[in-house]
């Protein structure tokens, strides 16, 4: 599988390690082509740097690593709102959160519903934001892999998205369409507020078996 990544920091850094690791090919663009190229070696393997204006075509997924709002520059430098990105799963993984304040940075919607906005045709799937990059790929014991809730309107890029994050060794949870990813976002900034209260997250929600 080609897995292209808009973004030279540490997310796209550790998913495309993970995926190459996995045995995926991928590609790195961003805003800078040096940093770009650097972050390919960094990864290694068969990973190429390319330029945003051609990844589209190279990749069957595009991972948007950016800082949310860099969302619009990134989505213009990949030619999105020209089209570019129609028909191709574009996974979002930022975090619209005010880090002070635990609350979402937009007042309404999402930055999911944002890329679906600015890049018509694009299969947007909100995905990967909550774990931290250094999560994966996972390796612990199989009863407890991590559930990585995701969202969007197209079944083909939910598909493709969860076989992406079965490959970083966790499961999927698909909460409902891309209206939902507003939710999945303010989850985040709950994660947030936990942690700043002094507690692990992963013990502040109950533990439901589905089948009871
Ligand atoms: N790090 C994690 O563990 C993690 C986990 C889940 C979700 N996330 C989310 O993933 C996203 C990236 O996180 P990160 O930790 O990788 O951040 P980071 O290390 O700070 O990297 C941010 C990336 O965004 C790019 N960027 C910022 N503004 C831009 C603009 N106006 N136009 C184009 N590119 C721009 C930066 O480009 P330059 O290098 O050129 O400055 C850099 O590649 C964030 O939304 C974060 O909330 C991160």
């Amino acid at each position: 599988m080609n897995v292209g990544i808009f973004g030279t920091g540490n997310l796209a850094i550790a998913l495309g390690r993970a995926w190459a690791t996995a045995g995926a090919d991928i590609w790195i663009t961003g805003r800078d082509s040096a940093r770009a190229g650097a972050v390919a070696a960094k990864i290694g393997g068969p990973t190429r740097a390319i330029d945003p204006a051609e990844i589209a075509t190279a990749v069957d997924a595009l991972v948007l690593a950016v800082s949310w709002e860099g969302l619009e520059d990134a989505l213009a430098l990949l030619g999105g709102p020209d089209g570019s990105l129609a028909g191709k799963t574009v996974i979002d993984p930022t975090n619209p959160v005010d880090f002070e304040t635990g609350r979402l940075a937009l007042p309404s919607g999402s930055a999911a519903e944002l890329i679906a906005g600015s890049a018509p045709g694009a299969q947007v799937v909100k995905a990967l934001h909550l774990f931290a990059g250094t999560s994966w790929p996972y390796v612990g014991p199989a009863e407890s892999r991590p559930v990585v809730a995701i969202c969007g309107d197209d079944r083909a890029a939910l598909e493709l998205t969860a076989s992406l994050v079965d490959r970083l060794g966790a499961e999927t949870a698909i909460l409902g369409g891309i209206d939902a990813a507003r939710q999945l976002e303010d989850a985040a900034g709950f994660v947030m507020r936990v942690v700043v209260a002094g507690q692990n997250p992963r013990r502040a929600v109950p533990d439901v078996e589905p089948s009871a």
